[in-house]
């Protein structure tokens, strides 16, 4: 299967170099990139070259943001050909527009890489999801800001000199409020709530972010025997569900409070298969690159994703999420 590259940055490379180490099932026969830096023969920055080439049966969008990922997503389903993204905003924002544009088109959207890197972790409430019902989800889904709770609490230090630390050492970005606004985490939980539930719940999804965090906060909280982890969580039971995204006190006993900085770790619950965790790289080149090669793999041999129905009629009851952990 000959495919597309678009953006060729930490992700993107990962995936080329997996697929040209370990794969013979597919191939990167172009590679979308910006005008200077073109240094590849399958390099090119006019989009129209890899759409109008009937070649070229799936695109994977490792770009990031809203726009122009969007449009290139929508112009590649409409000419018929797969998509992989690890892109969590533009598949927040617009799945259910996504999932009908690649029915339409008789073709699949693979999404593994939006949430928790290399972390299996869509696959695997897709797999629940055949015979069970999902009743909650909740997970530290974003290793900067676990970072950052972590080194105030061990170096007692505030957060603004723990983010200028983490800045200077390249684990926060130059603009953290994706991060530490909880945006990051809210997209994530925007889809752990359409594969799990069915349900759309961006209308009301409350966010908060750790960006008002105390040392004094840390303290108090640990001599209680807890600490504090940024949680993506969601919940239904029968025709009702909440979810939230909101810094939340936890047992220093539990899983969760051992997470080491850039680890991620998603607890799934259903009803018959009961409570499952998840832990791993929820970041970086080839773990990220891992679970779109997965996804490559998937389409190469014939398996089409899941298509959902996200206009399901779940009432939001927020009092479904009154904290167990606190
Ligand atoms: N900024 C994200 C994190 C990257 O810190 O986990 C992965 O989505």
């Amino acid at each position: 299967m000959k495919i597309a590259l678009l953006g060729y940055g930490t992700v993107g490379r990962g995936v080329d170099q997996i697929i040209s180490e370990r794969v013979s099932e597919a191939e990167v026969t172009r590679i979308l990139e910006l005008p200077d830096r073109l240094t590849d023969a399958r390099m090119t920055s006019d989009y129209d070259d890899i759409v109008d080439d009937s070649s070229v049966e799936l695109v994977v969008e490792c770009m990031g943001g809203l726009e122009p990922a969007h449009a290139f997503i929508m112009r590649a389903l409409a000419a018929h050909k797969h998509v992989v993204t690890s892109n969590k905003a533009v598949v927040a924002a617009h799945l259910a527009e996504f999932i009908s544009a690649a029915a339409q088109a008789g073709v699949s959207l693979y999404i593994e890489a939006a949430v928790g890197g290399g972390i299996p972790w869509i696959a695997s409430i897709e797999k629940v999801r055949r015979i069970d019902e999902v009743t909650s989800f909740s997970g530290i889904m974003n290793g900067t800001t676990n970072y950052i709770v972590d080194a105030m609490r061990r170096q007692g230090a505030e957060f603004a000199d723990v983010l200028a630390r983490a800045q200077e050492l390249g684990y926060a970005e130059r603009d953290p409020s994706a991060d530490i606004d909880g945006i990051d985490v809210k997209n994530k939980t925007i889809i752990s709530a359409a594969v799990a539930f069915g349900v759309n719940c961006t209308p009301d999804l409350p966010v908060s972010g750790i960006r008002n965090l105390t040392k004094a906060d840390l303290d108090l909280f640990a001599a209680h025997g807890r600490t504090v982890k940024l949680l993506g969580r969601g919940v239904r039971q029968g025709g009702r569900y909440a979810a939230a995204v909101e810094p939340v006190a936890v047992g220093e006993g539990t899983l969760e409070a051992q997470v080491p900085s850039n680890f991620n770790l998603m607890t799934l619950d259903a009803t018959t298969v009961g409570e499952l965790k998840f832990y791993g790289q929820g970041a970086g080149s080839l773990p990220t690159g891992n679970a779109i090669v997965q996804d490559v793999l998937d389409c190469a041999s014939g398996t089409l994703r899941p298509t959902y129905d996200l206009s399901r009629a779940l009432a939001y009851a927020p009092e479904l999420l009154r904290s167990d952990y606190v």
